[in-house]
């Protein structure tokens, strides 16, 4: 049994650490597709050099047989073989679903990528550069953009990669099963220093992780990012158009409104309200008009917010629950 389970991870390459709950299910589909491929790999191209030596021509005058198709041969090479690429294709469906559709009461850490370097935010506005500390057995997203180039947030141990960008937020999560240091790298060459561009992912218990992010250190503004959100929507002046009560002003209300779905002018499909729409709307406000509201009444608010700002409106935002 042993010899056999060593003979079938014989081509597995992953990390030895499975840091989240997926990492199993991602090494067994990696695996039975890799031996699947060297198996055929083997059959295939075993077979065709045998029959290459075994039938060959021996003379210059030697007859060579006619051979027609079989049906039945063909039919049987052409159903296994698309059974086994459903199969497969269900199992990774099965798997990038889970992927790609974090729980509702997942922890939110905001990720900024830059040249050559990993930052953090926690919701109540603890950063941390290139460590991210969260606690064990507690499901984390990460809400993630990029201050210039394109880059790549690969945690090998948690088995999840997704590309950073700028002026969009791109999204991952992960439930750590482990505790423990576990390296972050990009994956994607952004410059000089990429293969520097390196950080950690620390497992740590809750005790650990709570005395953690109300650590704040020395810090000159130790408001959450809500906090600075609630100010700026005065500074800005989104409270002469948005409320917060859910009452209806010259725009929609803030409340309720992360989450909800968003139904709008001009024909433009139904949108879930995330946080790449609450950024289009406050840049681009023409883009998306909320159905029954005038077009025209929302400003552009390019070039007068920052990348943070709009960070901070969107905590505010989804504050306002
Ligand atoms: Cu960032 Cu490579």
């Amino acid at each position: 049994m042993d010899s056999l389970s060593s003979l079938w991870n014989a081509f597995n390459f992953m990390p030895e650490d499975q840091a989240s709950t997926w990492a199993p299910a991602v090494d067994h589909l990696n695996t039975l597709i890799t031996n699947a491929a060297i198996f055929c790999t083997v059959a295939i191209v075993g077979t065709m050099l045998y029959f290459a030596i075994r039938y060959r021509r021996r003379s210059e005058d030697q007859e060579i047989a006619y051979i027609e198709h079989n049906t039945i041969l063909e039919t049987v090479w052409t159903v296994i073989p698309s059974i086994i690429c459903i199969f497969l294709f269900y199992f990774g469906f099965v798997t990038y679903h889970e992927t790609r559709n974090p729980p509702a009461n997942a922890l939110e850490v905001n990720v900024t990528a830059r040249k050559w370097a990993w930052t953090f935010q926690h919701t109540n506005g603890k950063t941390d550069e290139a460590n991210l500390v969260v606690p064990l057995g507690q499901p984390v997203r990460l809400i993630m953009r990029s201050k210039d180039v394109l880059h790549s947030f690969f945690v090998p141990a948690m088995r999840i990669k997704e590309d950073v960008m700028a002026n969009i937020y791109t999204f991952t999560w992960f439930n750590p099963v482990k505790l423990g240091t576990f390296h972050i790298f990009c994956a994607e060459y952004c410059g000089k220093d990429h293969s520097a561009m390196l950080g950690s992912v620390k497992v740590v218990t809750s005790e650990e992780y709570a005395d953690y992010l109300h650590d704040r250190g020395a810090v000159a503004d130790t408001r959450s990012p809500a906090e600075i959100g609630k100010e700026l929507y005065t500074v800005k002046g989104c409270n002469a158009c948005h409320s917060l009560d859910g009452s209806r002003l010259v725009g929609p209300s803030f409340k309720g409104l992360t989450g909800s779905i968003r139904e709008f002018e001009n024909g433009v499909p139904p949108q879930k309200a995330d946080e790449n729409y609450i950024r289009e709307s406050i840049l681009l406000s023409q883009a998306k008009v909320v159905k029954t509201y005038p077009a025209g009444a929302m400003p552009s608010f390019e070039g007068l917010i920052t990348d943070d700002e709009i960070e901070a409106m969107i905590a505010f935002i989804k504050s306002q629950k």
